[in-house]
């Protein structure tokens, strides 16, 4: 596969995010099967995954890097670091203390099997404590060895400027898809002035963009789609012009929704890395194959024509989750 470049850090041009593997979009496979999947993305190829301490919680990144253990030195893994759990209740609040990054990375370390973490981002911004001391606790952990590059994900932009004087980063991973256009105000920018690469999370809208998804998907109880104001059956009906948008496009392209909806973001900049999850290799091998998908100057302007027509409706996140992001 192509590869990009995350500021210095060169990955595959698709890197391939295990969340689904957790507890998040209902039933998962086993572990057996997870592992299958993983580590046959990676023979697809891919050489950037994405976990976090959050996704299980800790179950995930034990998961990956069982999975990765004997390809380590042929891939990159980013992991995040910074909500805060109590064992039964999950996540209860956020904690980015420099005491607490230690540790998390230590203990990150020892679940991915790895004696270095090569992308170390913060989940979400933690208001109580000064992203220059996260910045600077994350600059400890890479003077020793632990991790090579810095990550912020949902920062807002001054956040991103004063992380970024004291520990240069890497990458800032925010929700960007053709029906998320939040990063482009400004983020994306900045991202170009500082050097700074960008991985879009949910890069097919949690499965929706892929036109898989409609008012008659019954969601799993444990499914957290189910509380997010875009997919209840209203937001769904109303939202259907951007697949169908996906879907004509799909068909002039002989590609799928899913790889117009990934070949989208690629275009928008060479230093963009989408992390696409599915629990299947089958979608593994039609995301990936969006890297094939040429998208004209023209078909990008009738997407942006098309795409400017049509209002998204429904919150991209709950309330609660909203209120953590761009801080
Ligand atoms: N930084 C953050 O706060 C944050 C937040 C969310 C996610 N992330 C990261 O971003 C990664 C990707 O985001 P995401 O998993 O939320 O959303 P996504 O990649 O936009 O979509 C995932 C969903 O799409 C389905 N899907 C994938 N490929 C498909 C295809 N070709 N055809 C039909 N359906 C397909 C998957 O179902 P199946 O599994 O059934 O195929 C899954 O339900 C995550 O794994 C995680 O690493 C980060």
């Amino acid at each position: 596969m192509k590869t990009r470049k995350l500021g210095t850090l060169e990955v595959s041009e698709i890197g391939y995010g295990t969340m689904s593997f957790a507890p998040s979009y209902g039933q998962a496979p086993d572990a057996g099967e997870a592992i299958r999947v993983i580590r046959g993305a990676h023979e697809l190829g891919v050489t950037f995954f994405d976990t976090a301490e959050a996704y299980g919680p800790w179950t995930n990144e034990e998961l990956v890097g069982e999975a990765l253990a004997p390809v380590r030195d042929k891939v990159l893994i980013a992991t995040k670091f910074g909500f805060k759990f109590v064992p039964g209740q999950g996540i209860v609040g956020l904690d980015s203390r420099p005491e607490q990054i230690k540790a998390v990375a230590e203990a990150s370390l020892k679940r991915l099997r790895t004696d270095v973490i090569d992308l170390f981002y913060q989940h979400r911004v933690d208001p109580g404590v000064p992203i220059e001391d996260v910045a600077g606790a994350v600059k400890d952990l890479i003077g020793e060895g632990k991790l090579r590059h810095f990550g912020l994900s949902e920062a807002a932009a001054g956040t991103v400027r004063r992380a970024h004087a004291v520990q240069p980063i890497t990458a800032i991973q925010s929700e960007y898809s053709l029906w998320t256009r939040d990063p482009e105000p400004e983020i994306l920018q900045l991202c170009e002035e500082l050097g700074i690469g960008f991985v879009p999370w949910s890069p097919l809208g949690q499965g929706f963009l892929t036109g898989k998804i409609d008012t008659t998907t019954a969601f799993d109880a444990t499914d957290m789609r189910k509380l997010f104001p875009r997919f209840t059956p209203e937001a769904m009906e109303a939202n259907k012009a951007i697949v169908d948008l996906l879907q004509e496009l799909a068909v002039a392209k002989k590609a799928t929704p899913a790889q117009i909806a990934i070949a989208w973001l690629l275009t928008r900049k060479p230093w963009i890395v989408p992390i696409p999850g599915t629990r299947n290799l089958k979608r593994v091998e039609e995301n990936i194959g969006a890297s094939d998908v040429v998208l004209t100057a023209e078909d990008l302007a009738e997407i942006e024509k098309a795409a400017a027509g049509i209002a998204i409706e429904g919150a991209r996140l709950p309330q609660a989750l909203l209120q953590m992001s761009y801080k």
